[in-house]
């Protein structure tokens, strides 16, 4: 367990304690929000401004080493789904099943600053032979919610990532929710047995089936109309973007996603997957945020 040195104090509002599997996260506790970060994976599980919950995190989610937690904010890097190769395992790379270290945190009053970082390790380089550190900020206030993702590249190799800031959204009703802001855009439907394109998408984004779409080449603001909420899904420095809803199927085949729950979430994720891969020369570093606000 990581837990911050002696000589490092976290502001009022912010502590680590034990969360769900025995796992370490920061529990964040200040008048704008409240907001939980599992040092495993880096994974924001939680954000809750003036009481309200944005994230979605399934019942049957497994908190346990080596295994993704289902729902909040798992981190893809080095690669998305199965890589630019199409062989990487695990899936969505290994940065989501590792634990991170925790640097400190930092509050203004109005926002907290969680800050967490990776770095390769014997265990990353056996499945990705290339030295990287990796640092997380998460801001967490009443209006937003900002992740910023920052790769830097310590080898003497140019090297070849993918990242997705894979985020859950809680929705009332998947069947009437709908995901604006990306019309125009090209992607790829990733369905299994769908024609995968690249499609030019042309009006909103609605749900009557499995949804798997990877956006490309557009930093395009999302919104989720949820009834009266809207949800909005900035980035910087991100070209690609995931819309996926698993259905009825899908749901009942994984095993930490509760048969029932795929009607109360959709995600939208910040990323640069695919034809998006980014490529960092040694010393380069490169900066992905999503801005969410409700
Ligand atoms: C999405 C992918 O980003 O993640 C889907 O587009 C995938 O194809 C989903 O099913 C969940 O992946 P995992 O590895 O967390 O089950």
């Amino acid at each position: 367990m990581t837990v911050p040195s002696s000589d490092q104090t976290l502001p009022d509002g912010v502590w680590v304690t034990t969360g769900r599997g025995g796992l370490p996260v920061v529990r964040v506790d200040v008048p704008a929000c409240t907001g939980e970060v599992y040092l495993h994976g880096a994974h924001v599980t939680s954000w809750r401004p003036l009481g309200a919950e944005v994230l979605w995190v399934s019942e049957a989610a497994v908190y346990q080493p080596g295994k993704a937690i289902r729902g909040g904010v798992p981190i893809c890097f080095p690669w998305f789904a199965d890589g630019p190769g199409g062989t990487s395992t695990p899936a969505h790379g290994f940065a989501r099943t590792t634990e991170w270290g925790l640097v400190g945190a930092t509050t203004d009053g109005q926002w907290v600053e969680v800050i967490l970082a990776l770095s390769d390790s014997p265990a990353t380089r056996e499945l990705w032979p290339h030295s990287f550190t990796c640092d997380y900020r998460v801001r967490m206030g009443e209006n937003e919610l900002a992740l910023l993702l920052t790769v830097t590249n310590t080898g003497d190799e140019p090297f070849l990532y993918e990242e997705a800031l894979h985020t859950y959204f809680g929705v009332t009703d998947i069947r009437s929710t709908q995901v604006d802001g990306l019309v125009g855009a090209s992607y790829l439907d990733m369905v299994p047995g769908a024609d995968r394109g690249p499609h030019v998408l042309d009006g909103p984004i609605t749900f009557a089936g499995e949804v798997d779409r990877t956006f490309q080449g557009t930093g395009a603001t999302a919104v989720i109309r949820d009834g009266d909420r809207a949800v909005t899904i900035a980035r910087d420095g991100s070209d690609s973007a995931i819309v996926w809803n698993p259905w009825i199927d899908k749901a009942a085949a994984m095993g930490d996603f509760g048969d029932d729950e795929w009607s109360g979430m959709v995600c939208v994720e910040t990323a640069n997957a695919k034809a998006d891969a980014l490529t960092l020369e040694p010393g380069a570093q490169h900066t992905m945020t999503a801005y969410i606000s409700v």
